[in-house]
């Protein structure tokens, strides 16, 4: 089906049609009878995966970036998948970058995005998360700054959203590794890394003491760490109690592009960053000898990629520029697949 929809939704410009997507499906999550509609549709074998003290009913998952706002995640836990990641969510609104922002790359099967954290502020976002939630579902929420905020003021935006979402998701990202917001990825280095790790953890302890349950909170990682900065943020990220790590963001790298857009400016996302993201996840496996959870995100359009992470160390996988070239089926395929085996 969606290959014959797909050529039309090319024609439009990319965010127009990310849009238009988005609100197909937050209107078929306000709708019980389009929710059970598509359940049905959508059925997907169970393969709970148990992680971070939650349960993931299986260990496929929408990537940060897709429902920023959290308008449509009710209607995507119908299609397949067993988690989705809202945000980036930052505490102020803001426009983020002058467009055009997001390009596709079809030749390539990717996407370039320099998108700059749009949103409509934590505050907004969190009356969307509160209310009615589907059952056997888990629901993350990805944190970033706003951009007039120091880098070296980063920490206090963490913590205070920390504070507001810690009530409504199951999970919280930390995310240092955006390239679309200036001096963001320098939060990942040795030293920086760790007086921002030190204050969030406490503040998530605090959170989990009033909610009298565990906060579970994870750092996502850029793929374009060299091995001597990935090996001083593991250690960081273990030493200060880190639940687990996202490998990876999109890349500012650019091998082997063939696609007319390729020199835009921005992060790299899809088929050419399967290889890269794959290799991040082995080498976090390797280096924390699997005491460090990790959900596996860059490149996966198929079963065949969801394997190859798997079998690199990864506990769960995130997808985003796939579900644009594969359309919505992508997680029910992914997971037939793998319960083939
Ligand atoms: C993203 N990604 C992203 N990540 C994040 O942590 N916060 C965000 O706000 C966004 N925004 C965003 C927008 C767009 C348009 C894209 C394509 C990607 C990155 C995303 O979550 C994922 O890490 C990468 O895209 C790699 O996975 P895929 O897309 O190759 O499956």
């Amino acid at each position: 089906m969606y290959r014959l929809f797909r050529p039309i939704l090319f024609r439009f410009d990319p965010e127009i049609a990310h849009d238009f997507s988005l609100s197909c499906m937050r209107l078929a999550g306000a709708s019980p009878a389009l929710r059970h509609l598509l359940t049905w549709l959508y059925q997907t074998p169970q393969k709970p995966v148990n992680i971070f003290g939650l349960t993931f009913p299986n260990p496929i998952g929408i990537a940060a970036g897709y429902d920023k706002d959290g308008l449509a995640w009710r209607g995507l836990s119908c299609i397949g998948f067993g988690h989705v990641e809202v945000g980036t969510v930052t505490l102020l609104p803001q426009p983020g970058n002058p467009r055009p922002r997001l390009f596709r790359l079809p030749e390539d099967r990717a996407l370039i995005n320099r998108l700059g954290f749009p949103g409509k502020g934590a505050d907004y976002v969190k009356k969307k998360l509160m209310g009615w939630r589907p059952n056997n579902f888990v629901l993350g929420v990805n944190l970033g700054i706003n951009k007039d905020t120091l880098v070296e003021d980063a920490a206090e935006d963490y913590r205070l959203l920390i504070c507001i979402f810690a009530s409504v998701a199951d999970y919280l990202v930390i995310n240092v590794s955006s390239p679309n917001t200036l001096g963001l990825r320098r939060l990942q280095a040795k030293h920086t890394l760790d007086d921002l790790l030190l204050v969030l953890n406490h503040e998530r302890v605090n959170q989990q003491i009033g909610l009298n349950r565990s906060v579970p909170l994870l750092v996502k990682l850029a793929p374009d760490l060299t091995d001597i900065e990935l090996d001083d943020a593991l250690d960081v990220i273990l030493s200060r109690e880190i639940d687990g790590v996202i490998a990876t963001n999109t890349t500012v790298t650019r091998r082997n592009i063939i696609s007319k857009d390729a020199r835009e400016p921005g992060g790299l996302s899809g088929a050419p960053l399967r290889s890269l993201s794959t290799e991040m996840v082995r080498k976090i496996h390797h280096r924390t000898q699997g005491r460090l959870p990790i959900i596996g995100v860059g490149g996966v359009m198929s079963v065949d990629d969801v394997r190859e992470k798997l079998d690199a160390g990864a506990a769960l996988i995130q997808i985003y520029t796939g579900l644009i070239y594969e359309g919505p089926g992508l997680g029910k395929r992914v997971m037939r697949g793998l319960s083939r085996f």
